[in-house]
């Protein structure tokens, strides 16, 4: 008898019918950059759509995220003042945790409020946490654990501000314990953490730091991973998974397809991936020069990442490509 696996792809219903994975509007979540003292929405550059918010603009797009019914949306806010230890992070009224109360008000429990919990937008010199001393080389390290107590109580700050859920993004070791304890301190118990446990030193982030107007002269290569790397994320997964994780993130997302498949065979909390903004300017540009259909192309990029397993996706296209999958 001949095998003839064509059967299952003779028409749209047979191939609906057999298909195994479906990304959902549900499982989306929005990054939202908010820039303090705004008057107009301002582009960023190699990212079509995507937009520095206004306080103005950021309410008309949670009303679009809440129509298109996406998962939820990561907030990133960009302040007027830095300084080397970030203190911008540490206000109740700081751009951060202003738009996160404004968010909740806006949305109660309709999509999660997931705010970002890192220092890079607030440092001035751009790392995720704060500077020790010098190397002997003299470049600046990151010390790990004033950090930590740094994001403690940005942690309680962002959770004050009615966020669901916290991103610690920072890559600083025991980062999920720390936050994990200084949230159940003040009571909040129920705020999770999602955790970017894999997140790679990447040269993907590029029009994301335009975006939130980084300040960054060097790289991140002391706590981001090696891309070299694959056993390394497993070990950083279980780790954030023991210090009370909640979800795991893995991010890049298409450049780290593997990572996540791991990922997903490695614990059994849900698995997150963020396609970030240099993956997403790719993908654009070829589409804008007509090298690649852009629908498709998007699609089948997100469906990469959902069957490699994870089903939460993070990713800049979130509203729109929601409008796809509810129109069919
Ligand atoms: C840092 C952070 C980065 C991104 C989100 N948060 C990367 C970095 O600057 O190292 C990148 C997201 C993207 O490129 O879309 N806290």
């Amino acid at each position: 008898m001949i095998q003839r696996p064509r059967r299952l792809r003779a028409n749209a219903a047979i191939r609906n019918l057999v298909s195994e994975t479906q990304v959902r509007p549900e499982q989306l979540i929005l990054p939202l950059f908010v820039r303090e003292g705004l008057t107009e929405p301002k582009p960023i550059k190699g990212l079509p759509g995507v937009v520095q918010h206004t306080e103005t603009s950021l309410r008309a797009e949670i009303d679009r995220a809440l129509e298109a019914g996406i998962g939820g949306v990561m907030v990133f806010g960009i302040p007027n003042h830095r300084d080397p230890i970030g203190s911008e992070a540490l206000s109740p009224n700081g751009v951060l945790s202003k738009a996160v109360r404004d968010i909740r008000a806006q949305v109660g429990d309709r999509l999660v409020v997931i705010a970002d919990l890192c220092l890079d937008e607030f440092t001035s010199h751009g790392h995720c946490g704060v500077l020790g001393a010098p190397d002997a080389n003299g470049n600046a390290t990151v010390d790990n654990d004033a950090t930590l107590e740094i994001y403690g109580r940005m942690a309680v700050v962002l959770a004050e501000a009615g966020a669901h859920m916290l991103g610690a993004s920072g890559m600083m070791d025991g980062q999920v314990a720390a936050t994990r304890l200084a949230l159940d301190a003040a009571d909040h118990q129920d705020v999770s953490i999602l955790a970017y446990a894999a997140k790679y030193a990447s040269a993907f982030y590029g029009p994301f730091r335009e975006a939130v107007e980084s300040q960054l002269e060097g790289d991140r290569k002391t706590y981001q991973q090696d891309p070299r790397n694959a056993r390394e994320s497993i070990r950083e997964i279980k780790l954030d998974a023991a210090e009370g994780a909640d979800i795991i993130m893995v991010k890049p997302a298409l450049a780290y397809l593997d990572i996540i498949s791991e990922a997903s065979r490695a614990v059994d909390l849900p698995i997150a991936s963020y396609v970030v903004s240099g993956e997403m300017a790719m993908i654009e540009a070829a589409a804008a020069q007509g090298l690649i259909n852009r629908e498709p192309a998007i699609l089948e990029a997100l469906a990469s990442v959902h069957r490699a397993g994870a089903n939460i996706i993070c990713t800049y296209w979130a509203i729109e490509v929601a409008g796809w999958l509810n129109r069919r």
